[in-house]
C-alpha cells in the first residue's frame, strides 16, 4: 500500500516587536513607498533582547502538535540559518524543551528554502517507513545578521517561527517534494563570514546578510516559474489544478510572477509578506498556518509551496489536503 505523509498540524509564532516602515525611515534613508512598492512588505516582527530562535521554534511547535493532538514525534527536523549554538543542533535543544527523547533531530540549511528541505528530508522518512511522525519546523532570528544601516537588505529581513506535525497516512498528504541548488551563485546571497572563515567577526556579530539584490530577484523568477512545471508534470497535472499557491514570502513581485505562470488569481495566494517581511525558512510555514487558521484551505484543495534562497536553493512541495 502507497504511504504517504499527512500535514496534521500546524503553528505559527511571530515576536510581539513590530517595526514598520516608518520607522525605518526615522534610521535609514529609506520611505514606506519605497519599500511597499518595490516589496509588499509594510512591518516586520523583531525578537527581544533573550529570545532566540529556540524560543521561537518552541512556541511554534507546541501549536503544532496541539493541533495535531500529538505530543511526541518520532523525527524533528529544523530549518534555521539562524541557530543559537553552533552545535548542538537547535533542533537537539527544542527537543528536550518539548520533553520529546531518542529519536533523531537534526538541523537543515538551506536559508529561504530551508522549510521546503526539511519538509522533504520528513517526507521521505515518512514514506521509507522510517519515521510515522514527524515535526517540521522553520524558524530564524534573522534581525541578528542584519546590518540595521544597509538599506538594501535591512527593510526586507524578520524574525519568525512556523512549523507543521506530519504523520504517515495511506493517503495524500505531500504529492511530490523538488529540490535544487547551484552553489555557483553562493556570494550572490550570503553571510560572507562564518566560524571556520572568520570566528572573530562572528563573535563581534559583525558578519551580515549581504544580497546582490536584482540578480537574486531574476534567478528567482526564473526558477521557481521553472519549479511550478517541475511540480506539474511530476504529478500529471495542469496549471488550473492547484488551488492555492503558498510562497515563500520575500517580495510581492516575486509572488505575482509566480502566480501568473501559474495563472492563479492573487485571491488565491497566501500573502503575509505585508505583516511578516521574509522571515527566510520560517515564512512558508507560517503562511501556511495563516491559511489553515483562517479556514482559506479546504480539503481536497491542492496547494504548491515554495521558496528561493542563498545557495542559491530552491525548491517546492504539491501538497493534498485533507485536514
Ligand atoms: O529570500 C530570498 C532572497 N531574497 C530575495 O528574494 C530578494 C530579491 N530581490 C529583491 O526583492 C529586490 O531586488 C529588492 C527589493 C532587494 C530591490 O528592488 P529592486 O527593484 O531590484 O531595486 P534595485 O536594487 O534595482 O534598486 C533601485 C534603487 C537603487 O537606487 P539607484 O541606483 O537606482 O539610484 C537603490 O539604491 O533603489 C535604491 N534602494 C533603496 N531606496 C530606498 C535600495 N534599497 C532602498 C531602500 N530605500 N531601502
Amino acid at each position: 500500500m502507497a504511504r504517504f505523509s499527512r500535514i496534521i498540524g500546524t503553528g505559527g509564532y511571530l515576536p510581539e516587536k513590530v517595526l514598520t516602515n516608518a520607522e525605518l525611515e526615522r534610521s535609514i534613508d529609506t520611505t514606506d513607498a519605497w519599500i511597499t512598492e518595490r516589496t509588499g512588505i509594510r512591518q516586520r516582527h523583531i525578537a527581544a533582547e533573550g529570545e532566540f530562535t529556540v524560543d521561537l521554534a518552541e512556541a511554534a511547535s507546541r501549536q503544532a502538535l496541539e493541533a495535531a493532538g500529538l505530543s511526541s514525534v518520532d523525527l524533528i527536523v529544523v530549518a534555521t540559518t539562524t541557530p543559537d549554538r553552533v552545535f548542538p543542533s537547535t533542533a537537539c535543544l527544542l527537543q528536550s524543551r518539548l520533553d520529546i527523547h531518542g529519536g533523531p533531530a537534526f538541523d537543515v540549511q538551506a536559508v529561504c528554502a530551508g522549510f521546503i528541505y526539511a519538509l522533504s528530508v520528513a517526507d521521505h522518512f515518512i514514506k521509507a517507513g522510517t519515521a510515522n511522525t514527524a515535526l517540521v519546523v522553520g524558524a530564524e532570528t534573522f534581525s541578528r545578521i542584519i546590518d540595521w544601516t544597509d538599506r538594501d537588505t535591512c527593510v526586507l529581513f524578520g524574525d519568525g517561527a512556523g512549523a507543521v506535525v506530519l504523520r504517515a497516512d495511506d493517503g495524500p498528504g505531500i504529492l511530490s517534494t523538488h529540490l535544487h541548488a547551484d552553489g555557483d551563485y553562493a556570494d550572490l546571497l550570503h553571510v560572507p563570514k562564518g566560524v571556520s572563515t572568520n570566528l572573530a567577526s562572528v563573535q563581534a556579530g559583525t558578519a551580515y546578510v549581504e544580497m546582490s539584490g536584482r540578480e537574486v530577484f531574476r534567478m528567482a523568477v526564473q526558477k521557481l516559474g521553472e519549479l511550478v512545471d517541475e511540480a506539474l508534470q511530476a504529478n500529471g497535472l495542469e496549471r488550473g489544478d492547484i488551488d492555492r499557491l503558498v510562497p515563500h514570502q520575500a517580495n510581492i513581485r516575486i509572488i505575482t510572477a509566480t502566480a501568473k505562470k501559474l495563472r492563479m488569481p492573487m485571491d488565491r495566494v497566501v500573502l503575509t509578506v505585508a505583516e511578516h517581511g521574509n522571515t527566510s525558512a520560517a515564512s512558508i510555514p507560517l503562511a501556511l498556518d495563516v491559511a489553515v487558521k483562517r479556514g482559506d484551505i479546504k480539503d481536497g484543495d491542492r496547494l504548491l509551496l515554495e521558496g528561493f534562497g542563498g545557495g542559491f536553493t530552491w525548491g517546492g512541495a504539491l501538497v493534498e489536503w485533507r485536514s
